[in-house]
């Protein structure tokens, strides 16, 4: 990328490991979250760590300035509603992302790649008693892809660590938000990653389950497997 990209949430589980495989490839890497603790604790000294919090749009502006693609994966409060519920999050918080990043002139247009979950579109799913935490994460999904902005959209099942799945190595993405599954932290970070480098991520939405079989040789194929949002009926993303 010709300039830096930002993962907010970079300190946590898949944005570290995003964070490390950016760096790896020779990218500059900002890192949003509100603790220098945990960035201290978690982050390799060639990160860059900005303290901010999307629920406060003005401390996103410098750390996104210029940057050429933004990873979110942050992590919801469970509050039904307030500073720590989903709507704030996980809603407010894409709307004050996109806004910093619509918001500069003069430079060209970040890619963005988002977090989500699976079962985003099954309100009736036991996750959503949780401060509504699927309908809002739909409403974040809905924004990005409304955006403008070349956006991938990655919805993981249940995440674990690639030493807890038995069975691990292939990945299947899939899509229709009928399925369930868990999947590894690793995968997901990689398909954050390899969604900023293939053109075939540019405007999908779809879920990552983990499996029995060989990893993944080629993304750019496998995304390449999926349908975009724009052939997609709207009522079977949202
Ligand atoms: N657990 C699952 O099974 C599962 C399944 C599907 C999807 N997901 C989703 O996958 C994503 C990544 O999960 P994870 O396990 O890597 O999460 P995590 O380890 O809890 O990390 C979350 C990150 O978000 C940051 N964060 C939280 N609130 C923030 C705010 N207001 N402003 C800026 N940064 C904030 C945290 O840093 P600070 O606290 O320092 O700010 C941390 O870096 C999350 O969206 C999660 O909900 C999880």
């Amino acid at each position: 990328m010709n300039t830096a990209i930002a993962v907010i949430g970079g300190t946590g589980r898949v944005g570290r490991i995003v964070t490390r495989k950016l760096l790896d490839r020779g990218e500059t890497v900002r890192v949003i979250g509100r603790s220098t603790q945990r960035a201290r604790r978690h982050l390799p000294p060639r990160a860059r760590f900005f303290l901010g919090d999307v629920r406060d749009p003005g401390s996103l502006a410098v750390p996104l300035r210029d940057c050429s693609a933004v990873v979110y994966t942050v992590e919801p409060g469970t509050d039904t509603t307030g500073p720590d519920s989903p709507q704030s999050t996980l809603h407010s918080g894409v709307l004050n992302t996109l806004d910093a990043l619509l918001r500069q002139d003069g430079f060209g247009r970040a890619q963005f790649v988002l977090v989500s979950q699976r079962h985003v579109t099954r309100p009736e799913h036991p996750m959503n008693a949780y401060g509504r935490m699927l309908d809002w994460r739909l409403a974040g999904e809905n924004a990005v892809r409304a955006s403008g902005l070349d956006y991938t959209i990655i919805r993981p099942g249940w995440l674990t660590d690639r030493t807890e799945l038995a069975d691990d190595g292939r990945v299947h993405l899939e899509q229709g938000d009928r399925r369930d599954g868990y999947v590894a932290l690793q995968d997901v970070a990689e398909a954050c990653v390899q969604a900023l480098y293939c053109p075939s991520a540019k405007g999908l939405t779809f879920e990552m389950r983990g499996g029995a079989g060989n990893p993944p040789g080629d993304w750019e194929q496998l995304f390449a497997g999926l349908s975009a949002d724009e052939s997609v009926p709207a009522r079977a993303l949202a």
